[in-house]
């Protein structure tokens, strides 16, 4: 199978790691990739965000699947241009990716399907904001209507905080904001797959979103993950499936925009139940890294299904008993301004070390100069992961990995995947 993945990070990384190892897999074409990714397979210099040309460079290449891996290629429709060519694609259309391109949809949608989540209020006014604000109380939550990157969502309990974000976010052309009862309770994040009809879980995994130890500092893409989740009920991903995905799916195919590829699902699990906390339209990231390292079954077979409406005739998957816990090195200054053209070594001793693999994100080479010259390009550089018997080896494996890299002034959070590590996997 010959297969071309969309997108530049570590996610990607991943999913093209793992296609790598499977043998039905004989081509391997990224689009525009990284340096990671180009160590497996060929890049091709394409804007990951014009349909037409990801179509034209999927038709030369004569590519069997598709696999647009980030939400703002989803949201401008490159799926559904490479799938009007005959091309199969793993990933929802424009229509169906807006359950990621707009929280007030997502809602919408929620509601329909009566899928648990925080009441929202959505307002296109400051007012309006504020008047959501002083309804449900502190801690504040404020979410950018459309994507944002990562930075669309700020939590917290100064009011004066949340009512400029929700400033920030009305001043972009067509800006609304919405505005909801915090969720308290550990969160979760679930993959499931969706051929538009069918659906299947991945495993659970846990993400880290704050950017310093202790869940303190501003909010990220994501510094870290594990899985599995030790403590979380047996039958999560039952419930989930059956009160969550299921629904949406429908939903959405009631609608007439059914929706293919993976749907995020975000979760709280509140005192009042389980509750979701967002939808995404795409693998998250670094979450992807790990549940990715923990799948024992061919990965092209699985995003092909999704991609042709076979889902439902895919056998069951099949997952290590390994753990995998992931740590994301940023650059300095990140997630605000962030340093790049820094100096990265260590990353090939890293990944020599026994169950450690690195993958990456924002990093790019020096031009004019070989693969040793590898420097800084973005806010998220690398993601170690490391994998073992357990959390703590799997953890203590990606620390050791983090520990041989060095790029000056980055930094990483210490405590991924600490509170959980002795907890046995059941
Ligand atoms: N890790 C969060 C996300 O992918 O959105």
């Amino acid at each position: 199978m010959k297969i071309l993945v969309v997108g530049t990070g570590a996610r990607e990384h991943a999913l093209v790691r793992a296609l790598s190892l499977d043998p039905a897999v004989t081509a391997l074409h990224a689009a525009p990739g990284n340096p990671g990714i180009g160590a497996l397979a060929t890049l091709h210099a394409v804007d990951q965000l014009d349909g037409a040309a990801v179509t034209a460079l999927a038709t030369s290449l004569d590519a069997d699947l598709v696999v647009v891996g980030p939400e703002a290629p989803l949201v401008a429709g490159v799926a559904d241009a490479v799938r009007e060519v005959g091309i199969p694609v793993f990933g929802p259309s424009a229509a169906g990716a807006r359950l990621e391109g707009s929280k007030s949809f997502a809602k919408e949608v929620m509601a329909a399907a009566g899928v648990p989540t925080a009441e929202p209020r959505v307002a296109t006014t400051i007012e309006e904001a504020a008047a959501g604000l002083d309804a449900f109380g502190s801690p504040y939550v404020v979410k950018d209507d459309g994507l944002a990157a990562g930075k669309g969502v700020v939590v917290t309990h100064d009011r004066a905080e949340a009512l400029a974000h929700a400033q920030a976010c009305l001043a972009k052309p067509g800006g609304r904001v919405v505005i909801e009862d915090y969720l308290d309770g550990p969160e979760i994040s679930l993959f499931v797959l969706s051929d538009g009809i069918d659906v299947v879980p991945l495993v659970p995994a846990q993400d880290f979103k704050r950017a310093r130890d202790g869940d303190e500092g501003p909010n990220t893409g994501g510094m870290g993950a594990y899985s599995p989740l030790p403590w979380a009920p047996a039958d999560l991903v039952d419930e989930v499936v059956e009160r969550v995905a299921r629904p949406t799916i429908a939903e959405m195919a009631r609608r007439g925009t059914p929706f293919s590829g993976v749907l995020y699902v975000g979760l709280a699990l509140t005192s009042s139940g389980l509750k979701v906390v967002e939808f995404n339209a795409r693998f998250g990231d670094p979450e992807t890294q790990v549940v990715l390292a923990r799948l024992e079954t061919p990965l092209a077979a699985v995003l092909l299904a999704s991609a042709t409406g076979t889902l439902g005739t895919l056998p069951p998957l099949h997952w290590r008993d390994d753990a995998a816990v992931t740590v994301v090195i940023a650059s300095g200054g990140y997630p605000g301004s962030v340093r790049s053209g820094d100096p990265i070594t260590g990353t090939e001793d890293a990944d020599a070390l026994p169950g450690v693999h690195v993958l990456h994100a924002g990093t790019a080479l020096q031009p004019d100069t070989d693969a040793e010259h590898l420097v800084s390009a973005g806010g998220r550089v690398l993601s170690v992961v490391g994998v073992g018997p357990d959390l703590a080896a799997a953890r203590a494996a990606a620390y050791a990995g983090v520990h041989q890299i060095d790029l000056p002034l980055s930094h990483y959070r210490s405590d991924i995947a600490a509170a959980v590590a002795d907890l046995p996997l059941v």
